[in-house]
């Protein structure tokens, strides 16, 4: 459990993780930060360092509660459809908000503001305490932060990067909001490789975990 004790005490204390999801699926590895810690310089390591897209995951029963779909069951056209994914059995995707007190929306410090205060909303949410009226107040879409939507029960119905986090925040106690980016190589565009992700994480002493280890000690 070496590792993944290791990752979740780094975040606890509110610093980005590395988690490589599983060679036979994306094989990519994704920056993951309890979204209450969020300050804009993080948003600025995620899109100069990660290089990927900016994504909020929330829990199924929140996303339910504040009414976030998956995008594609919305979306009435034929190009919405992503049951026919390589390496799983649908995306997680559902649509982008901006926090209303936002400009463009797209800054470190719109996009951090937008996701430090989903972490009070869902840990509200869940406590029943805040709902999609509220939610409406508050944010609105489109905007510059994709939001994903959990599987129900979490890592046994799907091993994304979207349940890896949020398994990390539940057994971390943190409220259950995590932002995933990921890293992507600068020189060839390709996913960084895993031996890449991990020089990455011993230079910026960061804890790196690998999506089997992460299954043992959180399942
Ligand atoms: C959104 C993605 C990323 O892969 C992210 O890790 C969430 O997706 P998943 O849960 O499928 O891994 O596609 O940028
Ligand atoms: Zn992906
Ligand atoms: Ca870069
Ligand atoms: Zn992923």
């Amino acid at each position: 459990r070496g590792a993944v004790s290791r990752v979740l005490d780094a975040f606890r204390a509110g610093d980005p993780v590395l988690i490589h999801d599983f060679d036979d699926r994306e094989g990519e590895t994704d920056i993951v930060y309890p979204a209450g810690a969020v300050r804009p310089a993080d948003v600025a390591r995620m899109r100069n360092d990660a290089g990927g897209l900016v994504c909020v995951a929330l829990p199924s029963d929140v996303a339910e509660t504040l009414s976030l779909p998956f995008m594609d069951d919305v979306l009435d056209h034929p190009a919405a459809t992503s049951q026919d994914l390589a390496y799983d059995s649908r995306s997680s995707f559902s649509f982008t908000v901006n926090h209303r007190d936002s400009f463009t929306g797209i800054t470190d410090s719109d996009r951090a503001m937008t996701i430090s205060r989903l972490a009070p909303v869902a840990e509200a949410t869940r406590a029943g305490e805040y709902d999609a009226a509220d939610f409406g107040g508050e944010f609105r879409a489109p905007g510059h932060v994709h939001l994903l939507r959990g599987a129900p029960n979490l890592l046994e119905d799907r091993q994304g990067h979207t349940e890896l986090g949020l398994a990390l925040a539940d057994e971390a106690s943190l409220p259950p909001a995590v932002v995933v980016c990921e890293m992507l190589d600068d020189e060839s565009g390709a996913a960084l490789s895993k031996s890449a992700a991990r020089d990455y994480a011993a230079r910026h002493d960061l804890a790196f975990v690998d999506g089997d280890l992460l299954l043992d000690g959180l399942v």
